[in-house]
């Protein structure tokens, strides 16, 4: 091995440690939501949170449970699964990609939301810093997310992760995919996601029909940067 090829192998494992390191693993299992249905009151309403976790979550659950008995696959950590889909044989791996991001993300999703009243309106401290710096401040931050999350055609998400270099960077990424999801994921949009947005019409249509700039907007009012913080701190490590 050159020295060169050395550096670059040793940086590629560098960055594959700084993802695997920082994210919790997530079981295969459908955990209540944090919050009354009605905690989001009337920025998502209660009606579309039910339908959102006690259905379209629970289906994710379900069906990822049933792909990995097909195939006789371990599942105890659903980030594991996401993760290096290539690895998993061929006939699991569409039902994980599509129900297994399905899961990670609403697992997310639910923490990445709380009554307006329990968490700070706006970043602080390290992560508004970084806010700051790599992105031009919150209400940068903002439009572009806001424009990320209107621009996904059709059904997918909108992100804020932090890549390998620890840098924050804004992205989107179609039906269930994960920023996690290495080899679907262009590399340059791989890191961690610290916050996410689902912008399919089941998480909005009840309440703002075809108007997914309101949902966007109104959405703010509901984001738990507590949480966001605590991530951002883990990854950025
Ligand atoms: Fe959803």
């Amino acid at each position: 091995m050159t020295r060169r090829s050395f550096l670059t192998t040793a940086g590629a494992t560098l960055a594959a440690s700084t993802l695997t390191h920082a994210v919790e693993g997530i079981p295969l299992e459908h955990a209540p939501l944090p919050y009354a249905p009605e905690a989001l009151e009337p920025h998502i309403d209660a009606l579309t949170m039910t339908i959102h976790h006690g259905k379209h979550h629970a289906t994710y659950v379900t069906k990822l449970k049933e792909a990995l008995t097909a195939g006789s696959l371990a599942g105890d950590d659903t980030i594991a699964l996401i993760k290096d889909i290539a690895s998993l044989p061929e006939a699991a791996q569409t039902a994980v990609r599509n129900n297994g991001g399905g899961h990670v993300n609403h697992t997310l999703f639910w923490k990445w939301m709380a009554p307006a009243s329990s968490s700070p309106r706006t970043p602080d401290g390290k992560l508004a810093a970084a806010i700051q710096t790599d992105l031009g401040g919150l209400a940068e931050f903002q439009k572009g997310f806001a424009e990320a999350a209107t621009k996904r055609f059709g059904s997918g998400w909108a992100w804020l992760i932090v890549r390998p270099d620890g840098k924050l960077k804004i992205t989107s990424t179609p039906n269930q995919d994960n920023p996690l999801m290495k080899g679907i994921v262009a590399d340059e949009d791989l890191g961690t996601p610290i916050l996410g947005l689902d912008v399919w019409e089941h998480a909005y249509y009840l309440k703002y029909q075809n108007k997914r700039p309101d949902y966007i907007t109104a959405w703010w009012n509901v984001v738990n940067w507590n949480e966001v913080a605590r991530l951002h701190a883990q990854a950025a490590k």
